[in-house]
C-alpha cells in the first residue's frame, strides 16, 4: 500500500466537500488520511460528519473571540510572536480605503484566534491543512506559522467559481447574477491575498438559460467533490 499523507481539515457548515474526502480516504482512492477537523463554528453539521468517520474534532469560536476582541485586545491577548508591522506589510486582504485602526483590528483579532488554532493543530503531523468550506479567511500570522519552508505552500482551498472571476464570499451567487453560461469551482493554494493562490485543479459546467442560483449550487457541488479530493491526490504524488 502506498505511504499516505496527513491531511489536516478546517470547515465552517455543512461539510459536504469534507465528506467528499473522508469517503475517499476511506475507499483508498486517494493516499491520505484526516488527521483532524477543526471548525470556527460550533454545532455544524460536518463535525457530526467528522465525528461520525472516528475523527478527531475541535472548535475555536471566531464569532466569540471576535466579539470579546471588541471589548478591547491587551497585548497580553496577542501571540507572543505577534509582530503588526510584519503582518500588515504582508498582507493583501484589506483595502487601502479601509483605516490603519480597522487594519490593525481585524489583523490582531484574527490573530487571537488563529494561535488557538495552531496551538491545536501544530499538536498533529501534518503534511497539507484543507480549507472545506472554512469561510474565515487567514492572515500571514496563521500562513507563516503553516508554510514554514520557502516556496512551499501547504493549505489548499476550494472555491465556489473559475478563479481568478469571482473571489470572494458568493462565487456561484456572482457567476449566477453576471449571466455567465459557464461556471465551475477551483481548488488553489492559500496565499496572501484573498483567492489569488496558485491553481491547483478546476472544473467546468454549463449553465442553461433556465437554471436558478440552486442549480447552479448543485451542479457545482457535485463537481467540487470530484476535484478536492483529485487535489489532494496531485499534492500527495509530489510528496510520495
Ligand atoms: C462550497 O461550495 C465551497 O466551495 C464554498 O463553501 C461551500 C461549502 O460547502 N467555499 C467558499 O465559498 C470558500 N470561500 P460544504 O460545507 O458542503 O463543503
Amino acid at each position: 500500500m502506498a505511504k499516505k499523507i496527513n491531511v489536516g481539515a478546517l470547515i465552517s457548515g455543512g461539510g459536504t466537500n469534507l465528506q467528499a474526502i473522508i469517503d475517499a480516504c476511506l475507499s483508498n482512492s486517494i493516499d491520505a488520511n484526516i488527521i483532524f477537523t477543526g471548525s470556527d463554528n460550533p454545532g455544524v453539521k460536518g463535525l457530526e460528519r467528522a465525528q461520525k468517520a472516528d475523527i478527531e474534532t475541535f472548535v475555536v469560536d471566531y464569532s466569540q473571540i471576535i466579539q470579546s476582541c471588541k471589548k478591547g485586545i491587551k497585548e497580553t491577548d496577542l501571540p507572543e510572536d505577534f509582530n503588526l508591522e510584519e503582518i500588515q506589510s504582508k498582507q493583501q486582504l484589506v483595502a487601502g480605503d479601509v483605516s490603519k485602526e480597522q487594519i490593525a483590528f481585524f489583523l490582531k483579532s484574527r490573530a487571537v484566534a488563529e494561535r488557538k488554532l495552531l496551538d491545536i493543530m501544530l499538536a498533529y503531523d501534518m503534511d497539507l491543512l484543507v480549507l472545506a468550506g472554512f469561510m474565515r479567511v487567514l492572515t500571514p500570522y496563521f500562513i507563516d506559522r503553516i508554510n514554514t519552508e520557502s516556496g512551499i505552500y501547504k493549505i489548499m482551498n476550494i472555491h465556489p467559481a473559475l478563479l481568478p472571476s469571482f473571489p470572494g464570499t458568493d462565487g456561484y451567487g456572482d457567476t449566477f447574477r453576471y449571466g455567465c453560461k459557464v461556471g465551475g469551482c477551483t481548488v488553489h493554494f492559500i496565499d496572501y491575498g484573498e483567492d489569488t493562490g496558485p491553481i491547483i485543479g478546476q472544473k467546468a459546467f454549463e449553465i442553461k438559460d433556465d437554471d436558478t442560483l440552486d442549480d447552479i449550487k448543485k451542479k457545482g457541488l457535485v463537481k467540487e467533490w470530484e476535484l478536492y479530493p483529485q487535489c489532494i491526490q496531485k499534492f500527495a504524488d509530489s510528496l510520495i
